[in-house]
C-alpha cells in the first residue's frame, strides 16, 4: 500500500456510485431505511443468494415486522419462517437480539456502530452495512466482496486467509471511499455479485475498468490471494426413523455445534427396535466445516406395546408428515421424510 498513498483513489468510489445510480438492483429492502428491515435482510443475504432468500426475506419480514413483534414471537416459529435458509443459529441471534434491543434499548433500534456491534449476532460487517445504510454512518461494510474487487482494483496480494485480512481491507477501502457510504456498499456487493464476481467476472462491463490494476495486467483470475484452505472434518451420523401407523418421532436437539435447535430423529434405539429395522440409507451432506456421513434406518414398528414403552421411556416427539412442516429439520432429514412420503404414501 506504500507507493500508492498519494494518488487520487476517491474517483473510483464516485465512479462506482454513478454506476450504482444507474445500475442498482431493484430490491425490496432497497426501498426502506427501516434498520430493524435492513438488519433482517443483511443476516438473511449475507450466508443466501438474493434469488433463493428473497421470498424468506419477504415472508419473515410481513409476519415479523418489527422488533416487539420478532422479540415477542416464540422461538419455534421464528425458526419455522428460517426453514429452508439454513444457518439456523442466525434465527436464533436475530430473536435474542430482538429481545435485547426491547430490555437494553427501549424498543429503539440502536444508531451508533459500536452499539449496534453488542447485539447478538451482529459483527462487523452487519453494524457497519446497518449504520451506513440507515444511520449516516462511514464504516466500510467489509466482506468477500471487498475482498476480491479491492485486491483485482489495486493487483494487491495480501492474503485474504490471513486474520489480518479485515483491517488490511478496510484500510485499502478508505482510499476510495466516498461521502456516501451506504450506498457505497451496496454498490459493492451490486458489482462484486453481478460484475466482479469469483469466476468469470465481466470486466468489459466494469466501470472501474480503466482503474483496476489486475485488469490492466491480465491477472484478474491471480485475485484475490488465499492460500489457507479450512479442512472440513469428517463427521458420522446416525438415525432411526422409528414409525408406526404414518407417524414418526422426532426430538429437538440442543447440541450447539451443529444444526442447534432443529429437530431430528431418535439418534439410537433400544434393542427392542432392532428386530423391526427394515433398511438403511446412506447420505452424505456437507456443511461449512463438517463433511457428514449419515446412516438413516428406516424402523417399521409393528407392535403397538414396543412403540409406547420406546416414546415413554425416551420422551420423544410424535409428528406426522403434515405435523412435519411446521418443524424445522436438518436438510438431509427433510429430504428423508419428503421422499418416504412420496415413496410409500403412509406417512
Ligand atoms: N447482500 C447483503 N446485503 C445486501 C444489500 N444490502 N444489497 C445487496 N446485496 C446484499
Amino acid at each position: 500500500m506504500e507507493n500508492i498513498e498519494n494518488q487520487d483513489f476517491k474517483q473510483i468510489g464516485s465512479k462506482l456510485l454513478d454506476w450504482y445510480k444507474k445500475n442498482a438492483r431493484d430490491l425490496p429492502f432497497r426501498q426502506t431505511k427501516d434498520p430493524y428491515k435492513i438488519w433482517i435482510c443483511e443476516i438473511v443475504f449475507q450466508q443466501t443468494r438474493i434469488s433463493q432468500g428473497l421470498n424468506h426475506y419477504n415472508n419473515f419480514v410481513k409476519r415479523f415486522p418489527d422488533v416487539k413483534t420478532l422479540a415477542e414471537a416464540p422461538e419455534d416459529e421464528v425458526l419455522l419462517y428460517w426453514k429452508g435458509l439454513g444457518y439456523y443459529s442466525r434465527a436464533i441471534n436475530i430473536h435474542k437480539a430482538a429481545q435485547q434491543i426491547m430490555t437494553d434499548y427501549y424498543g429503539v433500534f440502536p444508531h451508533d456502530y459500536e452499539e449496534i456491534l453488542k447485539l447478538k449476532g451482529i459483527g462487523k460487517y452487519t453494524a457497519a452495512a446497518v449504520s451506513s445504510i440507515c444511520f449516516d454512518s462511514k464504516m466500510p461494510a467489509v466482506d468477500g466482496n471487498f475482498y476480491r474487487v479491492l485486491s483485482r482494483i489495486f493487483a494487491d496480494d495480501f492474503d485474504i486467509s490471513n486474520s489480518r485480512a479485515f483491517n488490511y481491507f478496510s484500510e485499502l477501502a478508505q482510499l476510495v471511499l466516498p461521502e456516501n457510504v451506504g450506498d457505497f456498499n451496496q454498490a459493492m456487493m451490486d458489482l462484486g455479485s453481478e460484475i466482479c464476481k469469483p469466476k468469470n467476472p465481466l470486466c468489459h462491463e466494469c466501470p472501474l475498468n480503466q482503474d483496476c490494476l489486475a485488469f490492466q495486467l491480465n491477472k484478474v483470475s491471480e485475485f484475490p490471494v488465499k492460500t489457507k484452505k479450512v479442512k472440513a472434518a469428517d463427521l458420522d451420523l446416525k438415525y432411526y426413523f422409528v414409525h408406526r401407523n404414518g407417524q414418526f418421532l422426532i426430538q429437538q436437539r440442543k447440541d450447539d455445534f451443529i444444526w442447534k435447535k432443529l429437530f431430528e430423529f431418535p439418534p439410537e434405539i433400544s434393542e427392542e427396535l432392532m428386530p423391526f429395522i427394515k433398511s438403511v440409507k446412506n447420505v452424505n451432506h456437507k456443511l461449512t466445516h463438517k463433511n457428514l456421513s449419515i446412516e438413516i434406518f428406516n424402523v417399521e414398528v409393528d407392535s403397538e406395546s414396543v412403540w409406547e414403552d420406546f416414546i415413554i421411556k425416551n420422551q420423544y416427539i410424535i409428528t406426522d408428515f403434515e405435523g412435519s412442516h411446521e418443524k424445522s429439520f436438518p436438510k438431509p432429514l427433510e429430504n428423508y421424510i419428503q421422499n418416504y412420503h412420496t415413496a410409500y404414501r403412509i406417512l
